[in-house]
């Protein structure tokens, strides 16, 4: 048997490219409707480009000497300088490449310093509750964005009640440390939440606060420096980069100071022969033990790059306007309620969840499935206190003792049309 090296790139079957070639076209197969892209988004055009571009030259990164596995060891690293650019990354910032979303906040979690106290919401994804110690503050799922703030403001302040003021009420070193860990979007129901009022209250009690913002990064610019953020998680898969890879952005000092999330090559800058000689690498390595997911921080970067070089004000205006078109149907839909936390005008990204009475929701998505080539998720979304309060809410603001204990939902996102979302209404309209 021989073996060729194969020249690049090889073009992408036509089957499933899109007709034109932006870099914020997404890949898909024709006559498959995909309202599904809270889950995993589609494939970008600019991810699938840089992925098939750096193939040819697929070799090891931070390990070898040749011309391949230096270009790969420099595309990673361009990698994580694009995608700290594209999140505003301050100086002192670390940039550590993980799986994804679940990763970068269990990451945290473990790199939080003794004695932390990590406060959140109840409304959150179970990737945003679970990873915290014992001891977490869990708030109540809040009504509105104004009383997620004061509700914040007033945990806090109990929290910090036994510390000294300090220069500018409460300095940044009163009393141990405490993490606020808020979504910037929920997943179940779209709604934002009000990222920048919750880290400058953080930040007047001296708490620092994470954003996980898997849901919020597809659909809006994230700045951390704008927005006062520490800590951010997402998930590349969400932002049209199927290669499994995200990212944990924010301050070094924890980071540097926390034993390395996994042990092994790459995370250490000199190992002794005794079992305990081990000098942990400072930075992002620390916590990138083994080989790295190149073409999933290439592809994420290469999604950044174009999402920063296009007219976002343009690309949420329609997204807008195609969500407004899908609320209004299903508002018009007698046998369908919508689920929400804040009221309906609450500022939201391109996500709706809702209830079919008298049908079982897991039913309803097969049926969507196999007779309309509509793709929707049901279930509980991984947020079961928030998906079951808002189940039981909907049934008291509908007055139907018809509706069923999981959900559907529907997500937009690039690649989405008004045909998409007309086929979804026509479709849940025979469900009926
Ligand atoms: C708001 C939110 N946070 C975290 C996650 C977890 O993301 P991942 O599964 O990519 O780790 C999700 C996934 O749906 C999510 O919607």
């Amino acid at each position: 048997m021989t073996v060729t090296l194969v020249p690049p790139p090889a073009p992408l079957p036509a089957r499933i490219a899109p007709a034109s070639s932006r870099p914020l076209d997404v890949l898909g197969v024709p006559g498959q409707t995909n309202l599904d892209h809270a889950a995993s988004a589609p494939c970008a055009r600019a991810a699938a480009d840089a992925v098939a571009e750096l193939l040819p030259w697929y070799a090891s990164v931070h390990r070898g000497a040749g011309a391949l596995s230096r270009r790969c060891t420099l595309a990673y690293e361009r990698a994580r300088q694009t995608v700290g650019d594209f999140f505003g990354a301050r100086p002192g910032d670390h940039v550590i490449f993980t799986r994804n979303t679940t990763d970068a906040l269990n990451l945290l979690a473990r790199a939080l310093p003794a004695g932390t106290t990590v406060v959140t919401f109840a409304g959150e994804h179970h990737a945003n509750l679970l990873p915290w110690p014992r001891g977490s503050v869990r708030l109540p799922v809040p009504a509105s964005p104004g009383e997620a703030v004061r509700a914040l403001d007033a945990a806090l302040m109990e929290l910090r009640r036994d510390a000294p003021p300090g220069a500018a009420g409460i300095s940044r070193s009163a009393g141990p440390p405490v993490l606020v860990a808020v979504t910037g979007a929920s997943n179940v129901t779209g709604e934002r939440w009000p990222v920048a009022e919750l880290a400058a209250v953080a930040r007047r009690h001296a708490a620092r606060i994470a954003v996980d913002a898997a849901q919020l990064a597809p659909h809006a610019p994230v700045d951390v420096a704008a927005l006062g953020v520490d800590y951010l998680a997402v998930s590349g898969h969400k932002l049209y980069a199927p290669f499994g890879a995200g990212v944990l952005l924010g301050r070094g000092d924890w980071l540097d100071a926390a034993p390395p999330y996994l042990a092994g090559g790459g995370a250490t800058s000199h190992v002794g022969d005794a079992t305990h000689q081990v000098r942990w690498a400072a930075g992002p390595a620390r916590h990138e033990a083994g080989t790295p997911n190149l073409l999933g921080a290439v592809a994420l970067a290469a999604v950044c790059a174009a999402l920063a070089d296009a007219d976002r004000d343009a690309l949420h205006a329609r997204e807008q306007a195609l969500l407004a078109r899908l609320r209004q149907g299903l508002a018009a839909l007698p046998h369908v309620v919508e689920l929400r936390t804040f009221g309906p005008d609450a500022p939201r990204v391109g996500i709706v969840s809702f209830v079919v009475a008298g049908r079982d929701s897991g039913e309803a998505a097969a049926e969507l499935a196999a007779r309309h080539d509509v793709g929707v998720r049901d279930g509980l979304f991984c947020a079961h206190p928030l998906a079951r309060r808002l189940l039981a809410e909907a049934a008291a603001r509908s007055g139907r003792t018809d509706l069923p204990p999981t959900a559907l939902r529907a997500s937009l996102g690039l690649g989405s049309t008004a045909r998409d979302v007309d086929r979804l209404l026509a479709a849940l309209a025979e469900l009926g």
